[in-house]
């Protein structure tokens, strides 16, 4: 790493190169924002920070379906802006408007054995969930698209969840690979592990898109409410008197992420039997809308603006794609090609 020193000669600290991609999958839900968009933001405070709207990725999931995707990365794009995220202080970009990314693509496959992708749990997971359709080379090959996406930013950490971190391992073996063959040209990242614990939607499970059991960023107050109101909570909880167990409800986690100052005398209270789940949930509602509402606020004044999310990603696209014309070059250069 090179030493940079400002104009009296005193070393600056290197600011990280910071690299997380994110799949658009529409509007984005509370899971989105406490797993991961709150440190995409934290971090592009201390980082330099690249994030990329992976629609190619997308593409391995929603192959005949291009005009749905690009509705679905207006919609992250704005989630993200309403969130804070400040393209003034990270790169923001499409992943698909770089076209580095798919030539590298194609030189990194090249070296990656079919073996590695094979082993990777999610692909064999995924095709039994959702179907052999999937199974096509592009799904296959969707981690050394992930190893690009990071390499050619140069990117050293990845800020990711757990489920993530296969992925990232493999990652770090295809650039050794390619580094053992070439030369150390591409860096090799280092996984951050979010500390965010997995936040869980209206039905208890894992808040995910594919479950139906989401609360969205961007809808409305009314909405919110009625869906807290048929949250699944502790099933051995039946009447307001009974002992409850926040540490295992959905609607205490809420509680403790989005009123945090009340949480502990929540909890003596559902324990001993002293509030019940309907005042719980009603409460709960309060606070969450609450906590969002100025984020809603603030995506409905961007989403007035039609050309907005467009020009912040061009001109974040502009700035990535110079990143990864010098990586391209460097490794067009070391392979002699
Ligand atoms: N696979 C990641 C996910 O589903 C998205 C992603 C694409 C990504 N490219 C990336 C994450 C690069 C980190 C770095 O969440």
């Amino acid at each position: 790493m090179v030493a940079l020193a400002d104009a009296a000669g005193k070393p600056v600290p290197h600011r990280r190169r910071i690299m997380a991609g994110m799949r658009p999958t529409g509007k984005l839900h509370v899971g989105h924002l406490l797993g991961a968009l709150r440190t995409f933001i934290a971090l592009s405070e201390e980082g330099e920070c690249f994030y990329e709207v992976a629609d190619l990725h997308a593409l391995t999931t929603k192959f005949d379906r291009g005009a749905e995707i690009a509705a679905d990365v207006r919609e992250m794009v704005l989630d993200w802006l309403a969130a804070g995220l400040d393209p003034q202080r990270c790169t923001i970009y499409l992943q698909s408007r770089i076209p580095e990314i798919s030539e590298l693509a194609i030189i990194l496959s090249m070296l990656t054995p079919l073996s590695w992708l094979e082993r990777v749990p999610t692909y064999k997971e995924q095709i039994e969930i959702l179907g052999p359709h999937l199974a096509t080379h592009g799904f296959l090959g969707y981690p050394v698209l992930q190893t690009v996406d990071i390499a050619i930013m140069r990117g050293e950490r990845v800020p990711v969840g757990q489920d993530q971190l296969p992925h990232l391992e493999l990652s770090r073996e295809i650039i050794r690979r390619f580094n053992h063959f070439y030369g150390p040209v591409l860096v090799e990242p280092e996984p951050m592990l979010s500390q965010t614990p997995l936040v869980p939607g209206t039905d208890g499970r894992k808040m995910s898109k594919s479950y139906d059991n989401s609360i969205l960023l961007a809808e409305s107050e009314e909405e919110t409410r009625a869906k807290v109101t048929t949250m699944f909570t502790d099933p051995a909880k039946i009447h307001k008197t009974d002992p409850g167990h926040p540490e295992t409800c959905p609607v205490f986690f809420f509680q403790r992420a989005f009123n945090p100052s009340a949480a502990d005398e929540i909890a003596q209270r559902c324990r001993t039997g002293r509030l019940g789940c309907v005042e719980d949930k009603a409460d709960m509602a309060r606070h969450l809308n609450a906590a969002l509402a100025p984020l809603r606020e603030r995506r409905a004044a961007l989403a007035a603006q039609p050309r907005l999310v467009e020009e912040v990603l061009a001109e974040g696209t502009r700035r990535a794609r110079t990143v990864a014309a010098q990586t391209l070059a460097d490794v067009r250069a070391a392979m002699g090609m």
